[in-house]
């Protein structure tokens, strides 16, 4: 799939009505898309800009657009729950994701931060995402090869328990962990033995109890910086005249972001200074 110009063959175009349904299809030459209003030729969207309008044969206007990352994240089939593109948003940045790292993930789940991941390291960079469940596996490969239209060269998928995982395996320390699984608290010495000093290391967990686990955890391995915790919340707004309001709903509550830094090894970070409460 090409990402912008005009439309090709092998695009993944969201058709959009007039009441906003979408339908997405894959252009092929020749082909033809049935809807209740008729059919639409593909022939007629390849070679037009993005943002064009097409008509059905019985008239109906259909808006295209080539599908986004995120349109592919939300509407994928998953095996295990995604990480919100609100939340990816954070890791790539406050997780510095730089073009050329070599970065650790697991569990691969559903593979929605794979994608993301694999983007921002840019094809110099590594993506190496260990996934327990076969079954998982095979829908982050799948869906992973399915945007990407193959399997990425800079991705390493892998069956395996992170908790087993050597540097040796790794080819070497990796510059980035990222860990979204229900027990990250128990990986820990494996994020401290394979990540290379001044590295960062994020994990996203959904309770105050692993929130609370996993930063007395990361204090204990006195390998990390203080860590640092945080949630993002995102509102959507209506805007429209006298109506203008925050959105009545919002997901109030995806998970925790927590976040710390390698030290060298052998060092005691300098703590602040609290006083005793009385
Ligand atoms: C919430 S899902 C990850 C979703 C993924 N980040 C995404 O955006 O699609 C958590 C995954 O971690 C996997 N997992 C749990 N413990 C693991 C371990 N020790 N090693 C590797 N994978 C593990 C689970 O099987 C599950 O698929």
């Amino acid at each position: 799939m090409a990402y912008s110009g005009p439309f090709q063959p092998g695009d993944r175009v969201q058709l959009t009505d007039a009441k906003r349904r979408h339908f997405t299809i894959i252009l092929e030459a020749g082909g033809q898309y049935f809807t209740h209003k008729g059919a639409i030729n593909h022939d007629e969207i390849i070679g037009k800009d993005e943002g064009s309008v097409v008509q059905s044969t019985h008239g109906a206007d259909y808006l295209c657009f080539r599908h986004l990352m995120v349109d592919h994240v939300l509407s994928m089939p998953r095996g295990a729950a995604v990480i919100y593109p609100k939340d990816s948003a954070q890791i790539l940045v406050e997780g510095d994701i730089f073009p050329g790292a070599k970065v650790l993930e697991a569990g691969a789940g559903s593979g929605a931060l794979s994608m993301s991941l694999l983007r921002a390291v840019g094809e110099h960079g590594q993506v190496i995402s260990y996934e327990i469940r076969e079954d998982h596996l095979a829908f982050a490969k799948d869906n992973v090869e399915e945007y990407f239209s193959g399997m990425p060269k800079n991705w390493s998928p892998r069956l395996g328990d992170l908790k087993k995982v050597t540097q040796e395996d790794l080819g070497g320390p990796v510059d980035r962990v990222i860990l979204d699984m229900l027990e990250p608290w128990e990986c820990l010495n494996v994020v401290r033995d394979v990540l290379i000093p001044g590295g960062v290391f994020m994990t996203y967990v959904a309770t105050v109890p692993q929130l609370m686990k996993v930063m007395e955890g990361i204090r204990e391995t006195q390998s990390f910086t203080e860590p640092r915790a945080w949630e993002s919340l995102v509102r959507e707004w209506k805007v429209e005249g006298l109506a203008t309001r925050p959105e009545h709903r919002m997901n109030a509550h995806t998970a925790f972001l927590i976040w710390a830094r390698r030290l060298a090894d052998g060092v005691t970070p300098p703590r602040p200074q609290r006083r005793a409460r009385r």
